[in-house]
């Protein structure tokens, strides 16, 4: 397993499973004098947190990140930043029972296909736990955004057939709604209608996919390099690593396939001196490169593969066997409401990386 980093100059590596001791970040490339303490980390991490509402997942970790390297009396050094948080709630004895057999959606069958061997407890390294080491690092990437005045937000644009329509123009105030709202719409009423939707399918011991919509603003023209690190060329590379990932748009994205050229191009006009578009079909990047229109994408998550009906499968020998997670069993019914602080936190690495990258190549 040789892919477990991401970004050029600023440059992530995450290790640790669901069930191992501890999961963490090495950040390099982070620039020197950034203020930075575990509090930063930590408030992101809650956002990301099972049993943030009773619409997640129960696992319930502290989730404490602690700072082991790269800062010194406050601020960072330049030296690799290493961020551990330790795993407490491990309750490996539910995945016992189960452990041979491949569970329909799940990582199993690929990882003992490739490497022979599979962490049954918790999925592993499969596991989304390893989101909360794309979150750490995600929080230090927003100092960078921040000292630019780069503002980002996600949040569930739908679950299954419910969809949020016309989104909040002030991005403080959607991203503030989000993070109060149970599933991280920042729309009241979706959001109702959203829970409804949550509660059938739970009723129905089944689970559901949705969409997480991201914007960030007050970009710079320039950011992104043609012709293989395009910016959204980037951002899908990171959305898509995102487990249970299946989807990703830029702009009008796939509905721009539908319109029209004269429909589709965004009108360039002059306006405060400055050079821009009246329309943002484009999503904020134009050959790759960010316009200084806001970035706006969408990813789209599967349903959660684990639900609490019985499944026909095979077990790792080819037998057929029924799989039936023991009552109490702990998962997300919709993993696209905890994905938000995730893509989140994928789009400011992108950006924060899209910046040194400029950097680095005009010094
Ligand atoms: C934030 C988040 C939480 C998740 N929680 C669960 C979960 O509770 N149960 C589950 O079966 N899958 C969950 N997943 C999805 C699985 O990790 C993922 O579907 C699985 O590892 C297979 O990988 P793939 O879907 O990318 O092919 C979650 C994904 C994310 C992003």
């Amino acid at each position: 397993m040789a892919s477990n980093s991401f970004g050029k100059i600023f440059r992530i590596t995450t290790f640790g499973e669901s069930h191992g001791e501890a999961l963490g970040v090495v950040i390099d490339g982070c620039p020197a004098g950034l203020e930075l303490a575990a509090e930063d980390i930590n408030s992101w991490l809650q956002l990301r947190k099972p049993h943030v509402s009773q619409y997640v997942s129960p696992r319930s970790e502290p989730d404490k990140a602690e700072i082991l390297s790269g800062v010194f009396q406050g601020k960072t050094t330049g030296a690799p930043i290493a961020i551990m948080v330790e795993n407490i709630d491990t309750d490996s004895s539910k995945y016992e029972p189960i452990k041979n057999i491949l569970r329909p959606g799940h990582a199993n069958f690929t990882y003992y296909e490739k490497y022979g061997v599979f962490d049954y407890r918790g999925g592993g390294r499969a596991s989304a736990r390893e989101t909360l080491c794309r979150v750490a690092a995600g929080a230090v990437a927003m100092k960078i955004l921040a000292k630019q005045q780069i503002k980002t937000a996600a949040f569930v644009k739908s679950i299954g057939s419910v969809v949020m329509a016309a989104p909040l123009p002030d991005i403080d105030l959607l991203r503030k709604l989000t993070y109060d709202s149970p599933v991280y719409c920042p729309n009241a009423t979706t959001a109702d209608l959203m829970i409804r939707e949550i509660e059938k399918v739970k009723a129905a011991k089944d689970s559901i996919g949705g969409i997480v919509e991201f914007w960030a603003e007050n970009l710079p023209a320039g950011l992104g390099d043609p012709i293989y690190s395009k910016l959204e060329a980037n951002l899908a590379s990171a959305m898509l690593s995102i487990p249970a990932s299946r989807g990703f748009e830029i702009g009008a994205g796939f509905a721009a396939a539908a319109m029209t050229g004269k429909e589709h191009n965004d009108q360039f006009v002059k306006l405060n001196n400055k050079i821009t578009t009246v329309s943002n079909n484009a999503g904020g990047v134009l050959g790759g490169i960010s316009t200084g229109m806001p970035l706006v994408g969408r990813v789209a998550f599967k349903p959660t593969p684990s639900i609490m009906q019985p499944q026909k499968t095979v077990d790792i020998n080819g037998d057929e066997c029924e799989l039936q997670l023991p009552a109490g069993s702990r998962h997300d019914l919709c993993v696209a409401i905890r994905a938000v602080p995730v893509v989140e936190a994928m789009c400011a690495l992108v950006i924060a990386d899209a910046i040194l990258y400029n950097q680095a190549i005009s010094s």
